[in-house]
């Protein structure tokens, strides 16, 4: 029997995708990468997820996991020697079981993180996990990602979120991980080294993660700002003031919110004099909305007298919070259409945060004049979005000529200053080559070391993390 035929009889034939139905999963979501695969297949369970894992292990042939399709880093695309098998994880995607009392929910990888939400919201809770994908990103993604978002500060990233999961294994076989405990130190945490390993561990096909009381009340601002110094002196002054209802802290250079104007003129930028930079600032309080708006206002004005912001804009209600939220939100599809970019995903400590934009914007516009800079992210976390971008001096062609030289430039920097070259997108493709620049020879040898003892025939997701 084919493969093919192997793969149309454990999922059925319609679930087995080739040719022009193929097409959509062989390109990344900014169009950066484009492989080539046998087919892609679209199981309906984890038994099912078993059955082609263990038909491709058997012919050696490689999966690559694909769920919303939104990596930054051209992890979910194949490479192009066109063998592999891609596994979509969109059929699984019910939720298990909700269990109010150890507030967690077991839900199918395949679920779509909106989705998740709105169900754990329907039920009285809150799952924290947001970012601008979350109408496509799914659990399974997410959870291999190790995804962060915009409120890490309060309720950390998908691995901190998450107490069980079932895996398919590089074999086939099934590890039932499911368990709803915060307490268990029973020797090494196997959860702890799927969550972030990008499709190259196994195959997540559930997981149990925590749930949280819904917030009484939010308040939300857009900050005007001169400089990152300033942004850094409000976070500070925030954390503060808040602790633990610090819920959101973004940064965004004036450029990025006048790309989503110019590309969305719906949005509007709420203040007439544009700033340099702009800060969204977000808490969550258990009292309720007055005692929330009090101490939110109180924050804001010693803000003020000392000079760190030069005007502000408090949402007055959930539409306008909304709208702020989507200025920021749309940053990302208004950079894929308006320029060409090149993507760093760098943490750095809050406290070397301005140096390092400091010295690498000008070190590149002294190696690239022109180069336009557009950061933004998650400040409140030390995750910059550092992109850079094609202007009318610096051309689209000159970007991605010096494509590698920028990377090295900036992933240079970051790490000069204590920092990460991925602070949530991951490595995938992308970053393969920069990741044995920055890590230590030492750290590279045990991931390969346990690359080797998961995935010995090396079919899962080959090309991606580790060379
Ligand atoms: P995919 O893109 O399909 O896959 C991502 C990786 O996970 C691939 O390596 C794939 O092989 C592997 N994988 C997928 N499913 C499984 C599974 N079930 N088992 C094992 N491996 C699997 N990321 C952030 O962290 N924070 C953000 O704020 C953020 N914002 C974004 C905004 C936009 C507009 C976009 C397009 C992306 C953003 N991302 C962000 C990046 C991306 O959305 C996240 O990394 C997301 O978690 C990926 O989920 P996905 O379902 O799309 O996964
Ligand atoms: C975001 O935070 O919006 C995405 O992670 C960033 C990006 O587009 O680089
Ligand atoms: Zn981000």
């Amino acid at each position: 029997m084919t493969l093919l035929a192997s793969l149309a009889d454990i999922v059925g034939q319609k679930n087995v995708l080739t040719g022009e139905e193929l097409a959509p999963y062989l390109t990344d979501w900014r169009n950066m990468a484009t492989g080539k695969a046998q087919c892609a297949v679209r199981p309906g369970s984890t038994a099912e997820v078993s059955g082609v894992v263990k038909v491709c292990a058997a012919a050696g042939v490689p999966v690559v996991t694909q769920s919303g399709n939104t990596s930054l880093v051209g992890g979910a695309t194949p490479d192009d020697k066109g063998n592999a098998v891609i596994l979509l994880m969109s059929r699984l995607n019910k939720i298990r079981a909700l269990d109010a009392d150890n507030a967690t929910i077991t839900v199918d990888a395949g679920m779509i993180l909106q989705n998740l939400q709105a169900a754990a919201r329907d039920a009285g809770f809150l799952f924290p996990l947001s970012l601008a994908a979350e109408g496509s990103c799914m659990i399974g993604g997410n959870l291999a990602t190790n995804a962060g978002g915009t409120q890490v500060l309060r309720y950390g990233n998908m691995r901190d979120l998450t107490l069980g999961l079932e895996v398919v294994c590089a074999d086939g076989e099934i590890w039932d991980g499911l368990r709803g405990l915060r307490k268990d130190n029973t020797g090494y945490d196997l959860r702890d080294l799927f969550i972030g390993s990008e499709g190259t561990l196994g195959i997540i096909t559930a997981a149990t993660l925590k749930l949280f009381p819904q917030p009484a009340a939010k308040c939300t601002a857009m900050l005007a700002l001169s400089s990152v110094e300033n942004a850094v002196a409000v976070l500070r002054r925030a954390r503060k003031a808040f602790d633990t209802a610090l819920t959101g802290y973004e940064l965004m250079a004036g450029v990025c919110l006048d790309m989503v104007h110019q590309c969305f003129p719906q949005q509007k930028i709420p203040f007439a004099d544009k700033p340099a930079w702009y800060a969204l600032l977000e808490i969550s309080d258990a009292e309720g909305e007055e005692h929330a708006r009090a101490m939110f206002e109180a924050m804001l004005g010693e803000s003020f007298e000392a000079g760190e912001i030069d005007d502000a804009v408090i949402a007055e209600n959930l539409t306008q919070s909304k709208d702020l939220w989507h200025l920021r939100e749309s940053i990302t599809l208004a950079q894929a259409q308006a320029v060409k970019s090149i993507k760093h995903d760098i943490s750095v400590p809050v406290s070397n945060m301005v140096s390092f934009i400091e010295k690498t914007d000008a070190e590149l516009q002294e190696k690239f004049p022109g180069l336009l800079n557009m950061t933004f992210g998650h400040l409140g976390d030390g995750n910059l979005h550092y992109n850079v971008g094609s202007s009318e001096r610096f051309s689209g062609d000159d970007l991605m000529k010096n494509y590698d030289a920028i990377y090295n430039l900036v992933h240079d920097n970051a790490h000069a200053h204590q920092g990460s070259i991925s602070a949530e997108h991951g490595i995938g493709a992308f970053k393969i080559d920069e990741l044995p620049r920055y890590k230590q020879a030492r750290e590279l040898d045990l991931m390969k070391r346990i690359k080797a003892a998961f995935d010995p025939l090396n079919i899962l997701n080959p090309g991606k993390v580790l060379r």
